[in-house]
């Protein structure tokens, strides 16, 4: 370990010396920067990278921290009196650096790594805007076949009564590639979000009552009961367009992969600084296996099922990231042909708030 000076290779041999030598040089030539911090909360160490990443003052040995990088977070970060783990993203000049900080040694010593990760951001948000182009391009076309397909069919003069199955094949498939496109570009809205929307105190009962108004005719159409059960004074912590999505989302799931005669409750309770609200069905249900990747984009458990009922699997997707937005949490309990519940934590409360 150096002082932030460059080091050179030098000759490793064997024995208690030799590992010390070979440490310090595999720290020297280590790309990423490495900071440890004693019990004291100290420097005890740095390598030659560290410097090339951040503003390091020249004799950062025996300092603390906040006195030897103007970084507070990772100041905040290396605390003896913290416990565990933390991953912590910085952006510094034009360089993206995902900082982890890890307990070392005994009694409250801590090893920090800065990893430059501009390269995969850029790449990410290459990816993201791609994603984005694209789908803001076919969904032009996507609408306009969709929207005369639907004219053709309203009209019977325009049609020969044995083309009017191909043009609600038309019809179909048009919306099916207007509701993907719209899927694709919400998502890359969400991932381009450099700021968090602004989260304001919201009344539960009718935002969930709008919900059951959109949601009653798909209901209806696959006689579907939808009731709820939540209390007037419920509130809670969001974003209104964002919770009503992420709640949209999980109902019209709890809809589609429930059979005719099935039950789909809406309902929500306060629990400790904050409410859960539950949508609960008597569905095909889901095995657990599976409960960790349908959260990813384009994963489906039933393929046949969710293509007939029209799914392209970025809705629980989109449910995350509006979740991870309004520092919400979704969790999903279910088991095949028990039903589905999809629990969502999000702060607020039954008492007004102060
Ligand atoms: N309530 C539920 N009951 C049973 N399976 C579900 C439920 N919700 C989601 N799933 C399963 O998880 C998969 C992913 O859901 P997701 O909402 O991401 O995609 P989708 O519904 O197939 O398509 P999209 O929402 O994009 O129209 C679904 O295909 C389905 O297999
Ligand atoms: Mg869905």
């Amino acid at each position: 370990m150096s002082t932030g000076a460059e080091g050179g290779p030098a000759a490793v041999g064997t024995g208690a010396e030799a590992d010390a030598a070979l440490a310090k040089l595999v720290l020297d030539l280590s790309p990423n920067g490495v900071l440890v911090t004693d019990a004291s909360g100290r420097i005890r160490g740095c390598n030659p990278a560290l410097g090339r990443m951040v503003p390091l003052v020249p004799d950062p040995l025996g300092r603390t921290p906040l006195d030897a990088l103007p970084l507070p977070a990772v100041a905040e970060a290396l605390d003896p009196r913290r416990e565990g783990e933390c991953e912590l993203p910085l952006h510094i000049g034009t360089r993206d650096l995902l900082v982890r900080v890890v307990p070392f040694g005994v009694g409250g010593g801590r090893l920090c790594i800065f990893q430059d990760v501009s390269r995969l951001r850029q790449a990410e948000r290459y990816r993201q805007e791609f994603v984005a182009n694209v789908s803001h391009e076919l969904r032009t076309p996507a609408t306009a076949i969709a929207g005369f397909a639907e004219t053709l069919l309203q009209d019977p003069a325009l049609l020969a009564p044995e083309a009017v199955g191909m043009v609600e094949t038309i019809l179909r498939n048009g919306r099916r590639l207007t509701a993907l496109f719209d899927d694709l570009l919400h998502l890359a809205r969400l991932d381009a979000m450099d700021t968090p929307p602004p989260l304001t105190e919201l009344q539960l009962l009718p935002i969930v009552e709008e919900l059951i108004d959109k949601h009653g005719p798909q209901a209806a159409e696959r006689k579907i009961q939808l009731e709820r059960s939540v209390s007037p004074g419920l509130w809670v912590r969001g974003h209104a367009d964002a919770l009503h999505h992420l709640l949209g989302n999980l109902v019209s799931n709890a809809i589609k992969y429930s059979d005719a005669g099935g039950l789909v409750l809406i309902r929500a309770r306060p629990r400790h600084n904050g409410v859960i609200i539950e949508i609960v069905d008597n569905g095909v249900g889901i095995d657990p296996i599976h409960h960790e990747r349908i959260f990813e984009r384009f994963y489906r458990v039933d393929k046949g099922r969710a293509r007939s009922a029209g799914g392209t699997g970025l809705g629980l997707a989109i449910v995350k990231h509006l979740a991870k937005a309004m520092k919400a949490k979704v969790e999903v309990r279910s088991r095949p042909e028990r039903g589905s519940t999809f629990r969502v934590w999000i702060a607020g409360g039954d008492a007004p708030p102060t």
